[in-house]
């Protein structure tokens, strides 16, 4: 890997490389979306071509993740082609001290929750600034929504309290258009109280296909913090 200097491109990198080598030979193992995980995808990838690492298959969660697993060299199945997923890396945009997590700053958080919630060991890739007390105190909650339902998902989501807005996309005109082909709704919450329901109410409403809350679905936090200069990783 190249030397980099940005403490937080830092921060991803070193926690990328670690959550990669916690990867063993012959399994199944699930490619996340995002910045961080990109450099676990690369360093798999380097640990296959090396001989290092033998027989992996990744099951990507987006079409990033495909791409990326393509140009290291990562062999890629389905989910119709396994019966599980031994190890799972991903990213969060924020996470809290119960390992809850908000998701889908990339807009992937749907496959990422079918994948991450099979895996036997999902592990989470974060750097330091992404650790909250509350959720939603910094990023606001990803809602995919099929493109006919968006304005009455809206204003039932305004209806929980939450102020929803429509993602726009960037180079790109009009709104953000999923891997699955719908669109996203980013909601501000003054206070996420309980995390659990409010990941259910929302996915009832007619028309939400998936919100970015992941409840109970980390077993494993891998954080990348730089201190007096030093790049380190601990784990929660
Ligand atoms: C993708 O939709 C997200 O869930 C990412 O996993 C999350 O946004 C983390 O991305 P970074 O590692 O780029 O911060």
């Amino acid at each position: 890997m190249s030397a980099e200097t940005d403490p937080v491109k830092v921060m991803k990198q070193e926690v990328g490389k670690a959550a990669a080598e916690r990867v063993k030979s012959g399994t199944i193992v699930g490619l996340g979306t995002g910045s961080t995980t990109a450099y676990a995808i690369q360093y798999l990838g380097e640990r296959l071509k090396s001989g290092e690492l033998k027989d992996i298959v990744g099951i990507p969660t987006s079409f990033q993740a495909e791409v990326l697993a393509k140009e290291y060299g990562i062999p890629l199945t389905t989910l119709d082609a396994v019966d599980h997923i031994d190890i799972a890396i991903d990213g969060a945009d924020e996470v809290d001290p119960q390992k809850n997590m908000i998701k889908g700053g990339g807009a992937a958080h749907t496959r990422e929750k079918v994948v991450d919630a099979l895996a036997d060991r999902f592990i989470v890739v974060v750097d330091s600034g992404k650790l909250v007390d509350r959720l939603g105190s910094t990023f606001k909650l990803p809602v995919e929504v099929i493109p006919m339902a968006i304005a009455p998902v809206m204003r039932a989501i305004e209806k929980l309290g939450g102020k929803p807005e429509l993602r726009m996309g960037v180079k790109k005109a009009g709104p953000v258009i999923t891997d699955q082909g719908n669109m996203v709704v980013d909601v501000k919450f003054d206070s996420i109280d309980n995390p659990a329901d409010l990941e259910k109410t929302i996915n009832n409403i007619p028309g939400v296909l998936e919100n970015g809350l992941f409840v109970g679905v980390a077993d494993v936090v891998l954080v990348g913090e730089v201190k007096d200069g030093q790049p380190r990783v601990y784990e929660i």
